[in-house]
């Protein structure tokens, strides 16, 4: 299989421990990988510190680059990032996405991963959904993003509040295309 370069965006919609966790896992999962980038919005580190009670967002063994940092690499589509996770995805950086504003290095990592044809997998999440956030997700789908929304599911029967969010989290590394042992649906006896 051919190693990956990923960039993980943080912004500040709730659901920091998304991020965390899906960090958590890529560190586990190093051998897949060639590169992590990781940028985040000013509000994704106040809510992270806020919902998790920590600033262990700047403790991963991979790079992370400043918000307006427009010399990155993968500002630009030479660099060949192959995958973008926008994880929690605010329906901010959403909007800004859907239209093009690449004023930050987040909406523009994101403008090269759909030019490139790449893949970004956006874990929105807010709730309830204007036709704002809609009329956005379905101009990302026809861009051709992905819209993972950051919704849980139940039938693994998760006892924590980590084994609920490791529900969107694994379907996230699925989505990346890495191998990753996770609870997998296989019917009823
Ligand atoms: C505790 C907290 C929770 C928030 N939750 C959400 C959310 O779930 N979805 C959302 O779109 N914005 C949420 N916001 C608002 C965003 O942080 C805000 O719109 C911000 O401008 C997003 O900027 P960014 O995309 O640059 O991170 C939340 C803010 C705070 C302080």
């Amino acid at each position: 299989m051919m190693k990956r370069k990923i960039i993980v965006a943080v912004t500040g919609a709730s659901g920091s421990i998304y991020a965390k966790l899906l960090l958590d896992k890529l560190v586990q999962l190093q051998g897949q990988l060639t590169e992590v980038a990781i940028v985040m919005s000013d509000n994704a580190k106040q809510v992270w510190e806020f919902e998790l009670d920590d600033a262990s967002h700047g403790s991963y063994p991979f790079k992370t680059y400043a918000k307006n940092d427009f010399m990155a690499p993968f500002a630009s589509g030479s660099a060949r990032f192959d995958t973008m996770v926008i994880v929690p995805c605010s329906m901010g950086a959403m909007g800004r996405i859907a239209s093009g504003v690449s004023d930050d290095l987040i909406s523009r990592a994101a403008d090269v991963i759909l030019k490139e044809r790449r893949k970004l997998i956006l874990v929105a999440r807010d709730t309830p959904l204007s036709l704002i956030h809609l009329n956005n997700m379905k101009t990302i789908t026809e861009a051709g993003g992905i819209i993972c929304p950051a919704i849980p599911s139940y039938y693994s029967k998760p006892k924590t509040i980590e084994e609920l969010a490791m529900t969107v989290v694994n379907r996230v590394i699925d989505l990346i295309g890495l191998e990753n042992e996770s609870y997998r649906w296989d019917g009823i006896d």
